[in-house]
C-alpha cells in the first residue's frame, strides 16, 4: 500500500547507504549520468553507482515491508466486517497489500539484496516501514479512513514512482497504483454510506478522521528541509516530487472530498490562500512521528510480533518447497546421466 517518502534513515547497524560512495569508474559514470539526464531506464543488468543501489534497496524494501505489515490493521477486521460485500472488498484489499510486497521484494532482488536478508532486517526492528501502521484500525470507521485517507495518501505518493528512474521498481508501480486506486474509492464509498446513515454512524466517521488525519500527513516524510536524503533521490530520478509538495497535492486533493463526505478536518489552520492557490495547514507532530518510526508507538511491538510469527508458522511451506526443488534438481541429473 504504502509509503511515507521513503528516505526515513533505517537504524544503526543496517548500513544501507554508505557515509561515503566510493570513487567510481568515469566513464561507467558518465554513460549512467547521462542515462539519467535523458529520463532513460536503468535496468539490472546496468551498470550502477554504489550509493545509486543502496538508496533503491533500502527505499524498495521499506516499501515492501510497508506492504506486508500494512495488511494487519485491516486484517483484524476480516472477521469483523458488517456485511458479505464489505468482507469480500476487505479480503481482496488485504490480499492486494501482499501482493505488493512480493512485487516489491522480487524488485529488490533483482538489485542484488537477499529477501532473507531484509525481512530479517524487518523482523529485527532494524529496517523501518511505514509509521501509519504502527496505530490501531478501533473500529469499522477506521477500516474506511484506512482506505480513504491512508491509500489516497499512499496513491499520491506512488504515482510519481511509476516514472522512477529503475525499471523493475516503475513497472512494479504501474500495478499497484491502479490496486492503490480500488482501495482508495473502496474506502471513501464505505465512509459515504455510513455518513448517509444514524447520527452514531457519522460520529464513528468524524471520529476516525480526527485520530487519522494527522498521521496521514506525516505519510509524506520529514519537511524538505529536514529530508536527508530527498535532494540526492531526485537527482538520480528516484524520487520526482518532494515530500512538502506531495503533501500539499494530497490536502489540496483531499479537502474537497471532505466537504462532499461531510466531515470536518481537525486542523483550525485549514484555510485556501486565495494567493499560493493552495490550502494552509496547522504544525505537523513531528516528535510523535519519530517516536514512532523509532518503535515507540502504541503498536509496533505487536506488529512485528504478528510478521515474526506468521514467517515462523510459514516455515513449513518453505522448507517443502526447496524439498520438491531439490527432488526436481536429483530427477533432472538422474534423467541428464
Ligand atoms: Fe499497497
Ligand atoms: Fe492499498
Amino acid at each position: 500500500m504504502y509509503t511515507q517518502s521513503f528516505n526515513v534513515p533505517d537504524s544503526p547497524g543496517l548500513k544501507a547507504v554508505p557515509d561515503t560512495v566510493p570513487a567510481e569508474n568515469p566513464e561507467l559514470l558518465s554513460r549512467f549520468d547521462a542515462r539519467i539526464e535523458a529520463d532513460g531506464k536503468i535496468e539490472p543488468q546496468d551498470w550502477m553507482p554504489e550509493g545509486y543501489r543502496k538508496t533503491l534497496v533500502r527505499q524498495i524494501s521499506q516499501h515492501a515491508h510497508s506492504e506486508v505489515v500494512g495488511m494487519l490493521p485491516e486484517g483484524n477486521w476480516i472477521t469483523r466486517a458488517p456485511s458479505l460485500k464489505r468482507k469480500a472488498i476487505l479480503i481482496a484489499k488485504v490480499q492486494d497489500e501482499g501482493g505488493h510486497g512480493l512485487y516489491l521484494y522480487s524488485a529488490a532482488e533483482t538489485l542484488g539484496a537477499s529477501r532473507g536478508d531484509l525481512i530479517d532486517a524487518l523482523h529485527s526492528g532494524r529496517a523501518k516501514y511505514s509509521s501509519i501502521f504502527n496505530y490501531p484500525a478501533l473500529n469499522w470507521a477506521d477500516v474506511g479512513v484506512i482506505g480513504g485517507l491512508v491509500d489516497g495518501a499512499a496513491i499520491m505518493n506512488q504515482i510519481p514512482l511509476c516514472r522512477c528512474s529503475y525499471g523493475p521498481y516503475a513497472r512494479a508501480m504501474i500495478r499497484v497504483c491502479k490496486e492503490e486506486s480500488f482501495h482508495q474509492r473502496q474506502g471513501y464509498e464505505a465512509l459515504l454510506v455510513m455518513m448517509r446513515g444514524t447520527a452514531e454512524q457519522r460520529a464513528m466517521v468524524q471520529d476516525a478522521v480526527n485520530r487519522f488525519w494527522w498521521k496521514c500527513l506525516a505519510m509524506f516524510g520529514p519537511p524538505d528541509k529536514d529530508s536527508a536524503h530527498s535532494e540526492q533521490a531526485m537527482r538520480w530520478g528516484i524520487k520526482r516530487i518532494s515530500n512538502d509538495d506531495l503533501r500539499q497535492k494530497f490536502i489540496d486533493a483531499t479537502v474537497p472530498q471532505a466537504k462532499v463526505l461531510g466531515v470536518t478536518l481537525p486542523d483550525p489552520d485549514l484555510k485556501w490562500n486565495e494567493e499560493r492557490q493552495h490550502y494552509d495547514h496547522g504544525e505537523i507532530d513531528w516528535d510523535e512521528f519519530w517516536a514512532t518510526v523509532n518503535g515507540n508507538g502504541p503498536c509496533n511491538r505487536e506488529r512485528l510480533a504478528t510478521r515474526v510469527k506468521a514467517h515462523n508458522d510459514g516455515q513449513w511451506v518453505r522448507d517443502a518447497a526447496i524439498a520438491y526443488s531439490l527432488k526436481q534438481q536429483a530427477k533432472a541429473s538422474k534423467e541428464a546421466a
